[in-house]
């Protein structure tokens, strides 16, 4: 049984309910509870505790059990209800789905932008949307009178297959429309695009691996296996999104007459709707767009491939028209590609901080969509062998979100001599202990004494989600691994700058910062906190769970794997994974003595799980200039609370610069890089639009 977080399982009854009383209260249940999955799946706000909400779902799923004749298919009950199919129906779409006529190029843009322009006339003001194009895979929904009737892939554009089953498993799919601002119509055929965020792209590629099976090479050819699983038991167990952009066809539907009200009123039915989107008049705006959207491609979480401009003015398109293919009024303005082909240099053996050894391509540097890429990872020895990779050998690399470069696959050159094949290492290359073989792993079992396995510590505890510590990278820590200053975590905190100016690469201010960089992250909030120790299986989203969960490091580290096993996402052999981690003797002793170091921010406990995508994850924040309405620490809280991160400084990977009074050049450099900017105004309307009280 596929375990949803919010969907608990369990019958309390209700007894004494006389059908007609109870078909009430189902009815009333289902409005309430898919009121909840709407604001929770699809707004990323939920209203209830997770308590509350479990409470009306097991009443629910009570109710039908006693009355199986009142489950109604768009139950929320219902989310996983087909049964294994040998294969999928063909479905024909209530309207052709076209493709777009698409270019990285600027000068194929502009003379888009300037047939457009022709073919309207002097007359015709131009207004366009501007949305990502999301590298997913593309589909029908069908709603009649307001519920799921059917969901297709996009095939041949005419028809596709349905997959309707896997489809109700997407939490952000409404099985039911709300009433929005418009009525429910009788019939709505919608397109959209199924996306995997690249976390869950990352644990799912990591299991495959693990269990000796083929990865997916990026995002949209997981989404597009998981959607295709004959099981839709399998497909709700890899979480997917649905971003909509189109209404293919509609029966009663008045009152829509441009893109944007398009999507104003997909989302006020409840389906979910990129919040990038946005207008603009002139090309410059879209220049603009195009170069900011590409500056946050890594920050975003999931798969784009650029931005689609959409003319706004439906009435404006059917006067430019169509082709046979695509649309006169749209265009896809692409990002450079993030595969290239190039060398692999050498193949090194590069040792992490679990002590796994990763076979690591060096590469001919190459440029992957606007960044240098010099090495590549081969995940493991069964993986070089599979795809038969040799030093020297020309290869095809690629770059999916913020996942490591990957080599996907060798270009043959039939009149080269080859190297011999690649082998693993008998011994580790850091620390010379023999190695051991794991399934298709290869361990290097000296946990605590192998210098490579303590850097890797010292990284991942630095790293963003985790403390934060600027300025103690990969090289910064083997480096202190090496001349022995850091011999476990719990010396970082001891380091002086005076020692450190000793070492190459640091002047006094280097030293200076990193030391002032240590003791303020030495303040430190319990979920980055644990999440930085590297527990095996704890990630970012498990050790904010946890943490909010226990509320204090001494509740976490005395519960038991069956206490454990309450916080949603941990099973058992996690919670087992956990335990074990504490109970070590060196960890203990490593841990208590850490303690001493850091002054950790704990919170009272709360049933509420993190949401799993906060409305600003992975977004950067920059404030300058005076605030009047709050302070600025009090602003930054905030918009962490909503998920953002809040930087110092405006570069290329801000998301948004509030610019308060008196700003001084930060404001001027968000305007130079097409940086969103929000004055306090704007900021206030924001936040309050998301359910902060200002
Ligand atoms: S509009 C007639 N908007 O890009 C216009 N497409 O060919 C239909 N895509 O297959 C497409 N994000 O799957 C549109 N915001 C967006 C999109 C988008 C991704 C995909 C779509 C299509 C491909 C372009």
């Amino acid at each position: 049984m596929i375990k949803f977080p919010r969907f608990a399982r369990g019958n309390e009854g209700t007894p004494g309910m006389n059908r007609q009383q109870a078909e009430a209260r189902i009815a009333t249940l289902q409005t309430e509870i898919r009121h909840h999955d709407y604001l929770y799946y699809v707004e990323d706000r939920p209203a209830v505790s997770d308590a509350e909400y479990d409470k009306l779902y097991r009443e629910l799923v009570a109710l039908e059990e006693q009355f199986p004749d009142l489950v109604s298919p768009d139950s929320p009950t219902q989310r996983v209800a087909g049964t294994p199919v040998d294969s999928f129906p063909t479905v024909e779409h209530a309207a052709p789905m076209l493709s777009l006529e698409s270019d990285q190029d600027e000068a194929t843009l502009r003379r888009f932008d300037e047939r457009l322009r022709k073919g309207l006339g002097p007359d015709v003001p131009v207004e366009y949307v501007l949305e990502p194009k999301l590298d997913g895979l593309s589909v029908e929904l069908v709603y009649q009178d307001g519920a799921l009737l059917q969901a297709s892939t996009r095939g041949d554009g005419r028809k596709g297959e349905g997959i309707t089953a896997n489809v109700r498993t997407i939490t952000s799919v409404p099985l039911r429309l709300r009433e929005g601002r418009h009525p429910i119509p009788r019939f709505l055929a919608v397109r959209g695009e199924i996306i995997m965020l690249a976390q869950t792209f990352d644990k799912l590629n990591e299991r495959l691996i693990a269990e000796g099976k083929e990865p997916f090479a990026n995002p949209r050819n997981a989404a597009a296996g998981s959607v295709r699983q004959l099981d839709p038991q399998m497909t709700a167990a890899r979480p997917l999104h649905l971003y909509v952009y189109d209404i293919l066809a509609s029966e009663g539907v008045t009152g829509i007459d441009s893109q944007w009200e398009v999507l104003a009123s997909l989302r006020a039915w409840g389906l979910k709707v990129n919040e990038r989107i946005r207008k603009g008049t002139t090309l410059d705006d879209v220049l603009a767009y195009h170069a900011q959207t590409e500056a946050q491609r890594d920050d975003l979480g999931y798969e784009i491939d650029g931005i689609v401009i959409k003319l706004n003015d439906l009435a404006a398109r059917e006067t430019v028209g169509w082709t046979s293919r695509h649309p006169r009024w749209a265009f896809a303005y692409k990002f450079p590609p993030r595969k290239e082909i190039t060398r692999i240099l050498s193949i090194l053996p590069s040792v992490g901080r679990t002590g796994v050894v990763t076979p690591v391509a060096i590469l001919l540097p190459v440029e992957l969509g606007g960044v240098t890429v010099a090495r590549a990872t081969l995940h493991n020895r069964e993986e070089v062998a599979r795809k038969d990779v040799r030093e020297g050998d020309r290869v095809r690399v690629q770059r999916a979100g913020d996942v490591i470069p990957q080599v996907i696959e060798r270009i043959d050159e039939p009149d080269r001599e080859r190297a011999p094949e690649w082998r693993m290492p008998a011994t580790c290359p850091s620390c010379g202990t023999p190695l051991l073989e794991r399934g298709p792993f290869t361990v290097c079992p000296n946990s605590f004494e192998c210098p490579a396995q303590l850097a890797g510590r010292i990284v991942h505890f630095a790293s963003r989600d985790a403390l934060d510590i600027e300025g103690l990278g990969d090289e910064t820590s083997k480096l202190f691994v090496a001349e022995g200053l850091v011999r476990q975590l719990p010396d970082l905190f001891d380091l002086q700058a005076e020692r450190l100016m000793e070492l190459e690469g640091f002047a006094q201010k280097s030293a200076t910062n990193l030391v002032n960089a240590l003791k303020k992250a030495a303040h430190v909030e319990l979920a980055r906190f644990l999440y930085g120790l590297g527990i095996p299986e704890v990630g970012v989203a498990v050790a904010r769970d946890l943490a909010r969960h226990f509320g204090t490091f001494a509740n976490l580290r005395e519960a038991d794997e069956a206490r454990l096993q309450e916080v949603s996402g941990v099973g058992p052999r996690m919670a087992e994974q956990i335990t074990a981690f504490f109970r070590e003797p060196h960890n203990a002793e490593v841990l208590d003595a850490l303690l001493k170091k850091v002054d950790l921010i704990e919170t009272e406990p709360s049933a509420r799980p993190a949401a799993s995508v906060l409305p600003l994850a992975g977004q950067k924040w920059v404030f300058t200039g005076g605030l009047t309405h709050l302070t600025r620490r009090d602003a930054q809280e905030k918009v962490e609370s909503l998920g953002a991160r809040a930087t110092g400084s405006v570069s290329k990977s801000t998301t948004v610069v509030v610019v308060g009074e008196d700003a001084g050049s930060k404001a001027d450099d968000a305007r130079k890089l097409g940086i969103r900017t929000l004055n306090e105004e704007e900021l206030l309307v924001f936040l309050r639009g998301n359910g902060i009280d200002v």
